[in-house]
Order: C-alpha cells, then sequence, then structure tokens
C-alpha cells in the first residue's frame, strides 16, 4: 500500500481554514488530518463538527478525523454528516462501548480506527485489530501540536505491525506527533503507512517541498 501524508490543520491558521485546507491539497498532501479536542479527554479545545462541515466543500481530500474527546460514541453520526470520511476513537474513552462504535463508524460509511495514547500498549488493541481499517500509535501526548516525537514507540509500532502481518490484516498503521523529515525514516522501518504532520508541514516556507521530503525521507519519491 502506498503511504500517506496526512498535514495536521492544527497547525494551520485557524482564521484561514480553508484556505489552509486547499493549500494542503495542491501541494500534494493525500489526506487532511483533523484534530478535535474537547478539552476533557485531552487539555486543549479545538473545533467540531460544525467547522469541519463548513471546511468540507473547501476540499476533496480525505478528511481523517481524530476524535479526542470523551464519550465519542454520542456524536458519531454528527461528524460523519459533516464529512469525516474516516474517524478515529481513543482506546482509552471507550470501554464497553468501542466496539460498537467501530462497527457504527463503518456503517455510517466512513473508516474505523482506534489510537492509543503513549501509556497504553500494543497488545491493548490486538482485541480490536479485526474491526479496524487503522490503528494510530501517538508518538506524542494527545493535545498539542510541535512536541517533540517520542521514540519509545517505535517498539509499538513494530509490535502492532507484526501482529496485522500475522494476522493477514489490511489495517493502516498511522503515526501522529512529532513527525519530520528526522522522524518519519524511523516509523516507516517500524512499520508505519500513514504520517500525519502538523508542524513539519505548516510551519514550512514552502508546503509542496515540505511533504516531498517527507515523502523522500520515508523513502519514496
Ligand atoms: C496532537 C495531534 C496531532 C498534532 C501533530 O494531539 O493529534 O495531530 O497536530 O502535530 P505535530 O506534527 O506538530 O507534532
Ligand atoms: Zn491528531
Amino acid at each position: 500500500m502506498p503511504m500517506i501524508i496526512a498535514p495536521s490543520i492544527l497547525a494551520g491558521d485557524f482564521a484561514r481554514l480553508g484556505e489552509e485546507a486547499r493549500r494542503c491539497e495542491e501541494s500534494g498532501a493525500d489526506w487532511l488530518h483533523l484534530d478535535v479536542m474537547d478539552g476533557c479527554f485531552v487539555p486543549n479545545l479545538t473545533f467540531g463538527a460544525p467547522v469541519i462541515a463548513a471546511l468540507r466543500p473547501h476540499s476533496k481530500l480525505f478528511f481523517d478525523v481524530h476524535l479526542m474527546l470523551e464519550q465519542p460514541e454520542r456524536w458519531l453520526e454528527d461528524y460523519r454528516k459533516a464529512g469525516a470520511d474516516g474517524m478515529t476513537l481513543h482506546l482509552e474513552t471507550g470501554g464497553a462501548a468501542l466496539p460498537e462504535s467501530l462497527r457504527r463508524i463503518r456503517t455510517l460509511g466512513a473508516k474505523a480506527a482506534l489510537s492509543v495514547r503513549p501509556a497504553t500498549p500494543a497488545e491493548a488493541m490486538f482485541p480490536y485489530l479485526d474491526m479496524l481499517d487503522m490503528a494510530l500509535v501517538m508518538t506524542v501526548e494527545p493535545g498539542f501540536g510541535g512536541q517533540s516525537f517520542l521514540p519509545e514507540m517505535l517498539p509499538k509500532i513494530k509490535a502492532l505491525r507484526g501482529e496485522i502481518a500475522r494476522r493477514g490484516l489490511n489495517v493502516r498503521l498511522q503515526v501522529d506527533g512529532g513527525i519530520d523529515e528526522r522522524t518519519i525514516p524511523m516509523a516507516r522501518a517500524a512499520g508505519a503507512d500513514v504520517f500525519v504532520a502538523g508542524s513539519a508541514v505548516f510551519k514550512a516556507a514552502d508546503m509542496a517541498a515540505a511533504i516531498d521530503g517527507l515523502r523522500a525521507a520515508a523513502g519514496e519519491s
């Protein structure tokens, strides 16, 4: 499967979200990563379904919606209606509701993904793998952009890639947090194939060159 570069609009200009989404598309991004934070699950508050709905006409990119919120099961329909193509839940929020929520995401016609924070081990994800289109290993503590990549997460990425391969599953493996030209080769070598990058893409003088640079650093031209 070809790798995916997904710029995180969290690092963009919130006063010009439509233009920022367009800039990502014109610069060769594969997906647009949208970080929804509720101020409870993480100590930061960003945007919700109405903002995503407003952005939808500005971009044809796959909307990869990372739901960092408590009780995500309450909002799945709203995010799908707003234009989410994929929705990522956090394993730590889910408990008993998770399998049903993952099924519902697929019933709504979107791709289902599950994420783990740095302290949650790879094995916690194993029981859910056959319900997933994608697994996300957070490579920073969720909540803020611009943090440093945690190299301690590399064995977790490897363990998940190994288990996905062992079971012959078709599950993408995403990394999010601190991804740049220096860290992307390590994440790629460990088995990731979807790369979220906020600062590395938005803070660059030339966004297209930054996206090309990430692909090249990960070994794809
Ligand atoms: C952090 C978010 C990330 C963030 C990544 O909670 O999930 O998507 O935007 O930003 P960078 O690439 O700057 O670490
Ligand atoms: Zn994210």
